[in-house]
């Protein structure tokens, strides 16, 4: 049975995967409205793929006899200066829950809860990939610059991420919390 103390870390936890799922999402509605369908694509499967990991997390509660509560969503925002600016703001948000994933490792180490450390793992794994995905997206921007058809060229390179990122996933197979 879970403490008190790490059922709460992790509830913080499925709140900030579930910002991220909305965040992701209130991005692809953004691109959608720029003509960016790439980017819109890129960031509907950022979206499932945060409200997986939201629910990764709130199965392993169940199964531990935690509670799982479902969190409260503030309103992400909803309008981007570009689409530079977007991935910007993704990258700090991937930082963000890659410090708070460091965070409840330590709790685990106080708690002594070797079960939740051994869970965690994968979060550790999946947050070096996000990290270093965004990295390499704004570096692909960078490259691109900002010409008169960079914006066409930054949806198609976006496109191409989207697209091997899904053929990842699938010869990866469905992940355990499915
Ligand atoms: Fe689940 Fe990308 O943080």
């Amino acid at each position: 049975m879970i403490s008190k103390n790490m059922e709460k870390a992790l509830n913080e936890q499925i709140a900030l995967e579930g910002y991220a799922s909305f965040l992701y999402l209130s991005m692809a509605s953004w691109c959608d409205s720029q003509g960016l369908a790439g980017c819109a694509q890129f960031m509907h499967r950022q979206s499932a793929e945060e409200r997986q990991h939201m629910l990764r997390i709130f199965n392993y509660l169940s199964e531990v006899d935690g509670f799982a509560l479902t969190p409260a969503i503030k309103q992400p925002p909803h309008e981007f200066k570009s689409v530079q600016a977007m991935f910007e703001m993704v990258y700090q948000h991937e930082q963000k829950v890659t410090a708070s994933i460091n965070e409840l490792l330590s709790k685990c180490h106080e708690n002594k809860d070797h079960s939740t450390h051994l869970f965690l793992q994968w979060y550790v794994q999946e947050q070096r990939e996000e990290e270093s995905l965004m990295r390499n997206i704004m570096d692909r921007i960078r490259l691109i610059g900002d010409g008169p058809q960079s914006l066409y060229y930054i949806d198609k390179e976006i496109s191409a991420v989207n697209a091997a990122q899904v053929k990842a996933e699938a010869a990866e197979g469905p992940g355990e919390e499915m």
